[in-house]
């Protein structure tokens, strides 16, 4: 059985993740498309910007709260799903207001947040807030239970690590104790109960309070203030999402490209996967060049003379020099992908190659499905 079939057929969570630009977000959405058409209630979290992902299933947009792909989009493509597809997108700034209202102790502290000046221009933009973000909402999705199978696309981070380690990162920030000691004669300013006056801290608030203005130190002070009795929250949350991530119900699949740099990549995401505990799914080649025919062996010298002779030596001499030239890209493909070999055994791959058209429409998602699902995989 095809690896990704199988994981389709008994997991409720499948994580997409690779580097940049590998495929994530289409391979994903092709993987609850055949969810749907096998007859599951299948959502597709992406957090795909560019809204490619959305004028492919028809939707107009995406938005965070989920949407449904009409039947008529499965019927005019010639399918008849069993099942039911679902799309959203991350939206980083709402689900962080939702888990600011849940953890606040009152009403009027997660008021005092969401409103915060500090609060609105991080909440979208604060490194490794996305991440959590797109873990917290899988969370949400995953206890609601409305879904048989969540697909979740992972964001397109420079490094296919970060996301593992943004949560932690991110609730570290919130907890710096360095950063609230250094606030903490600001706190004080702004009503708190601090009565040791923090002379190193005083002063290096007056230098930055020079830099960026008394308005933004008050905004990040209350802030921080804010945050207090919160953390506790926040962190529970994180053990509650790593113990799903981490638990049978999951599984991820890595994306890659046979590019040199992104094979590197996976092979270290897969043994961080291995590390932490996560369960390891399926590989995904995306974008490979198919290798066939048995290879031509041409010298230097026999090529020379077809450049010099008929019509048909001439047409035969380019197609031969093509031919090589494709096949160097192919034994370079091979010889990057071998060393992910080791890491990741072969009966766990799944080759999609590069199909001519790009999947910005159905049909090409469709395609993309299609090629995944009918793979065989690398070895048995
Ligand atoms: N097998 C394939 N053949 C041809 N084009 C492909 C294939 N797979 C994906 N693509 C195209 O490659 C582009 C990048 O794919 P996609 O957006 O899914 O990557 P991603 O990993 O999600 O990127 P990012 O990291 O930016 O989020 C898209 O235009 C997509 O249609
Ligand atoms: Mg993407």
């Amino acid at each position: 059985m095809n690896p990704i079939d199988e994981l389709v057929s008994v997991k409720e969570i499948i994580v997409c993740a690779g580097s940049g630009g590998v495929g994530k977000t289409t391979i994903a959405a092709a993987i609850a498309l055949r969810a749907a058409m096998e007859g599951k209630k299948a959502a597709v979290l992406t957090i795909d910007p560019a809204k490619r992902l959305a004028s492919s299933l028809g939707l107009k947009e995406l938005s965070s709260e989920p949407t449904k792909v009409s039947k008529r989009k499965f019927t005019s493509a010639g399918l008849e799903p069993k099942g039911e597809l679902h799309a959203l997108m991350l939206d980083t700034k709402s689900t962080f207001d939702k888990v600011v209202l849940r953890y606040a102790p009152t009403a009027e502290q997660a008021e005092r947040i969401i409103n915060n000046r500090f609060y609105r221009n991080i909440s979208g933009t604060l490194s490794g807030t996305q991440e959590y973000m797109a873990m917290e909402k899988l969370y949400e999705l995953h206890a609601d239970g409305g879904y048989d199978l969540i697909v979740i696309d992972t964001p397109p981070t420079r490094n296919a690590l970060d996301f593992l380690d943004a949560p932690k990162r991110l609730t570290d920030f919130f907890e710096s104790r360095v950063l609230r000691w250094f606030l903490l004669p600001y706190m004080k300013a702004s009503g708190g109960i601090m009565r040791i006056a923090n002379v190193a801290a005083t002063t290096f608030l007056r230098i930055v309070k020079k830099i960026v203005g008394a308005e933004v130190l008050e905004d990040t002070a209350e802030f921080f203030g804010n945050l207090e009795g919160m953390y506790e929250g926040f962190k529970q949350r994180a053990l509650d999402v790593a113990a799903l991530l981490k638990s049978d119900v999951t599984s991820f699949v890595v994306v890659t490209s046979p590019a040199e740099d992104s094979v590197t990549e996976a092979t270290f995401f897969a043994t961080r996967l291995n590390e932490s505990g996560l369960p390891f799914g399926a590989l995904v080649v995306n974008r490979v060049h198919p290798s066939f025919g048995e290879p031509v062996e041409v010298t230097p010298r026999q090529l020379r003379r077809l450049e010099e002779g008929d019509d048909r030596d001439r047409l035969l001499g380019k197609l031969l020099t093509n031919e090589g030239r494709f096949r160097k890209l192919v034994t370079l493909e091979e010889k990057n992908l071998n060393s992910l070999a080791r890491r990741i055994p072969r009966h766990l791959w799944v080759r999609v190659p590069y199909l001519r058209t790009e999947a910005v429409d159905f049909p090409g998602l469709i395609e993309i499905g299609d090629r995944l699902f009918d793979a065989k995989a690398d070895a048995v």
